[in-house]
């Protein structure tokens, strides 16, 4: 795993190590969404793709945006998805399978990218992942061919501040941290955000088309449990500069998300605006050494 040496991977594979979880809060989310368009089909609808044969998906985690392909590329299709999760494999290479695409995985994470040729590919996709690596949107830019594309989804900057900030009252009130606390979890998305996202990629392609996605999760009082879940499945993100007794911070927020349904007996609402972006014409300037 040669992308796995530091920090920030070690907390991001801390929280997608665990792939039946990873499924499972996907299932969360779009349980819980306002928003019933599936933001796949509101990437892809209208782009004429059948002309793509060489395929890249970065982060691909077990293919959510994979499986969105079927039926919209080239029959003799070949997609690389690249994760530093190595087990993705097996859900990953199923999901290519069923999408009729033929598939290959790698776990090296995507500085693998660097090594690939310039123009060797007619697509490259990134669902909710560029804000880990937005350094390698240089070399997207020089892998596509002239006729590429890439289509990236990611979250506006104030996505989760519902959640962000309960946390941080859990943290504050439960004395462990105080008011001035930042979770690893903002600078993640601030790094390639709604806001950011179209200034980075003009630098390196010259059409940059940019949809709107937004949504909201809402929890009711008997989706507590469904919460906690969430909320669980993301810890590394929220705590890790924090405290190491996360069983503790665990119940302390199980105990203040039951004050908050009993006192409010209203819903929890977390703000899930994302946005699309579909890029074209990269300038496949070659990477300063
Ligand atoms: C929020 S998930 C999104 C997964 C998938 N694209 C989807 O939409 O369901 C982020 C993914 O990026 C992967 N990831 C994070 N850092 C990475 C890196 N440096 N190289 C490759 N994958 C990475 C994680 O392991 C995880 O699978």
């Amino acid at each position: 795993m040669r992308d796995n040496n530091n920090d920030n991977n070690k907390k991001i594979a801390e929280v997608f190590v665990d792939v039946e979880a990873h499924r499972f809060t996907a299932d969360i989310i779009r349980r819980h969404s306002t928003n019933r368009a599936d933001v796949r089909a509101v990437a892809l609808d209208g782009l004429n793709l059948t002309q793509c044969k060489d395929i890249l998906e970065l982060g691909c985690g077990f293919g959510f945006f994979t499986e969105a392909l079927k039926g919209r590329v080239h029959a003799d299709a070949v997609i690389t998805g690249v994760d530093i999760v190595p087990g993705y494999e097996s859900s990953y290479l199923k999901v290519c399978e069923t999408a009729g695409i033929k598939g290959r995985f790698t776990s090296t994470g995507v500085s693998v990218v660097k090594d690939y040729r310039d123009r060797s590919f007619d697509l490259v996709i990134c669902s909710y992942c560029l804000y880990f690596f937005p350094e390698i949107v240089p070399d997207i830019a020089r892998v596509l061919r002239k006729g590429g594309l890439l289509v990236t989804t990611v979250h506006n900057k104030e996505n989760m501040s519902e959640l962000m900030n309960f946390a941080k009252d859990v943290f504050v009130r439960g004395g462990i941290a105080n008011n001035e606390i930042k979770l690893p979890i903002e600078s993640f998305i601030r790094s390639f955000s709604s806001e950011n996202g179209y200034g980075i990629l003009s630098h390196w392609f010259e059409d940059i088309h940019k949809t709107h996605y937004g949504n909201t999760l809402v929890f009711k009082p008997g989706d507590i449990y469904s919460l906690i879940e969430y909320f669980r499945f993301k810890w590394p993100f929220f705590l890790t500069t924090v405290t190491d007794d996360v069983e503790a911070v665990f119940d302390l927020f199980e105990m203040q998300l039951q004050q908050y349904f009993t006192r409010g007996r209203t819903d929890f609402i977390i703000t899930k605006d994302d946005t699309i972006f579909v890029c074209s014409k990269p300038f496949n300037r070659r990477r300063k050494k």
